[in-house]
Order: C-alpha cells, then sequence, then structure tokens
C-alpha cells in the first residue's frame, strides 16, 4: 500500500490510476479504523479497480468544546489493518497541508445542516462538506462510500455532490453492528464497560419505534414518546434528539409508514453516540 502524506503527490497518484483507464474509490475516514470501516473498503473493492482511503481527524468539523484533542488515534493499527485488506493507497495529510495560513473557503450545505446533529453541533457540518469536497478535488475518485450511520452527513455529501456537479458517485454502506446491536463507531472506546451495556439502548429504542410501527402505530410523536421513555430508563443516558423524519429533506415528519429515519442522538455517560434505522427504500 502506497502512504501518501503529500497532497500532490495524491493528485498525481489519482492522476495516473485516471490514465491507466482505471476506476477508483475514496473511503474517507478520521482513522482508528473498525469493521465498520472495513466493510466500506470492501464494498469499494467491489466496485472499483484502485481503492484509497484517508485518514484524516479534521479540525474544522470539531466544535470548540469537542473531543478534537482526545479522538483516538492508532495509525500503526490503522495501516496494518488497510494493508491486510489490500488497498491500494493511503492518503495521509497533516493539517497544516489541509488548512495552510489564509484558508477561508467553506462549504455550507444550507438547510440539511441545519436540523439533528447540526442543530447540536454548530459548524459541524460546514468543516465535513468542506474537508470532504477538499478530498474529492484532490483524490479526484469515480465513487466515493461513506457510512450510514451518519445519515445526515451522508445526506448532506449527496446534496453538495449533486449541486456544484461534482462527477462523483457517492454509495452509502447500511450500519455494521456489534452482535449486541451497537453501532461501530471509533468513539465506542470512550464507553466504561458500564456504559457499554447502557450504549446498547440506542438500538433497542430503534428497534422498539420499528416494532411500534409494525403494529400500525404511525404517528411520530407517540413512537418518539416511547422511544424517549426506553431510553430514559436507563441511568446515565441524556438525550440530544430523536427525529422521525423524511430520508431526502431531513425534514420531520408527523407520521411514519413505509418510508423515512427515526435517529437518535444520546450521551452516555459523556459520550455522545448515533445511531438511526431507515423504513423503506432509501
Ligand atoms: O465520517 C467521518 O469519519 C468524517 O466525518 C469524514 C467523512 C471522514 C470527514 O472528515
Amino acid at each position: 500500500m502506497e502512504i501518501i502524506k503529500d497532497i500532490h503527490e495524491m493528485t498525481e497518484a489519482a492522476c495516473r490510476i485516471r490514465s491507466m483507464g482505471l476506476k477508483s474509490s475514496l473511503v474517507p475516514t478520521m482513522g482508528y479504523l473498525h469493521e465498520g470501516h472495513l466493510c466500506l473498503v470492501r464494498l469499494a473493492k467491489k466496485i472499483s479497480d484502485r481503492v484509497i482511503v484517508s485518514i484524516f481527524v479534521n479540525p474544522a468539523q470539531f466544535g470548540p468544546n469537542e473531543d478534537l484533542a482526545k479522538y483516538p488515534r492508532d495509525i500503526e493499527r490503522d495501516i496494518s489493518l488497510l494493508e491486510a485488506e489490500r488497498v491500494d493507497a493511503l492518503f495521509y495529510p497533516e493539517a497544516k497541508a489541509m488548512y495552510p495560513a489564509g484558508f477561508q473557503t467553506f462549504i455550507n450545505v444550507e438547510a440539511l445542516s441545519g436540523t439533528m446533529c447540526g442543530a447540536s453541533r454548530p459548524g459541524h457540518f460546514r468543516g465535513v462538506a468542506t474537508v470532504v469536497a477538499k478530498l474529492f478535488n484532490i483524490v479526484q475518485p469515480d465513487t466515493a462510500v461513506f457510512g450510514e450511520k451518519d445519515f445526515q452527513q451522508l445526506a448532506i455529501i449527496r446534496r453538495m455532490v449533486e449541486d456544484l456537479n461534482m462527477p462523483i458517485k457517492v454509495i452509502g454502506h447500511p450500519i455494521v453492528r456489534e452482535k449486541d446491536g451497537l453501532a461501530m463507531s471509533s468513539r465506542n472506546v470512550y464507553l466504561n464497560s458500564n456504559e457499554r451495556k447502557t450504549a446498547t439502548v440506542l438500538f433497542e429504542s430503534l428497534e422498539l419505534a420499528r416494532t411500534l410501527i409494525k403494529q400500525d402505530e404511525h404517528g411520530a410523536d407517540r413512537i418518539r414518546d416511547a422511544v424517549k421513555r426506553h431510553i430514559l430508563s436507563r441511568p446515565g443516558t441524556k438525550i440530544d434528539y430523536i427525529f422521525i423524519g423524511d430520508t431526502e429533506t431531513l425534514k420531520p415528519v408527523k407520521t411514519i409508514k413505509d418510508r423515512g429515519i427515526i435517529a437518535l442522538a444520546v450521551l452516555v455517560g459523556s459520550t455522545r453516540l448515533i445511531d438511526n434505522i431507515i423504513l423503506g427504500p432509501v
């Protein structure tokens, strides 16, 4: 696996792939890789000739009181995992190269960034959209693969690609879960053993919502109340949001039947976890 830190070198490597007539996929990550990331890599390998993974803990998407400094990092382990998957190139730039002095251009995907995680993490999606646009320009992939756990992020990136005519196909991969249902996330490492047990409440409450819908309860308020009660029955949890809405516009709906998303952000101890289920075709 080629390990590329330099932006121009990455673009040259991407041009070489293109000039050979090969199709490439990018899997953007912030590292501390887990099985969920590796599933994205495997999907990318299936659909393209060359796979590039980026690892960049993007300062622009962290708020001033968020976990940028303590975000988990283990580049040596990440490299071994990617080599085992036979990834072709790792792009691993430094923050000062991605955001040199004088940097002042940001991308704001307006309405989609204002709800859900965007409401509690102001500026987060501006940072995400900007770095993803930069990665797309540097790597120029044919396809980019993202996990559906960050469903709002995926919707925002799809919108950006459409609005800015970026010639890239964006593919979502279903959430990869631990055996007990907890969605895989690099941040799960913050949980102590009690919190780790408590964290299963996110998926349980989404399953509860799904069961209620199957039992013909379609009122979003009533489903939200049941989900809320279930989460709060577990000590040490604090709800950031329970969102029931449309998968494309991310606008709340009053009733949910065949299609839609139920998404949660819950603090377990001091760790903020997100999860969602999508009903019907995405
Ligand atoms: O989902 C992530 O890990 C990040 O938000 C991303 C897409 C790599 C941008 O920094």
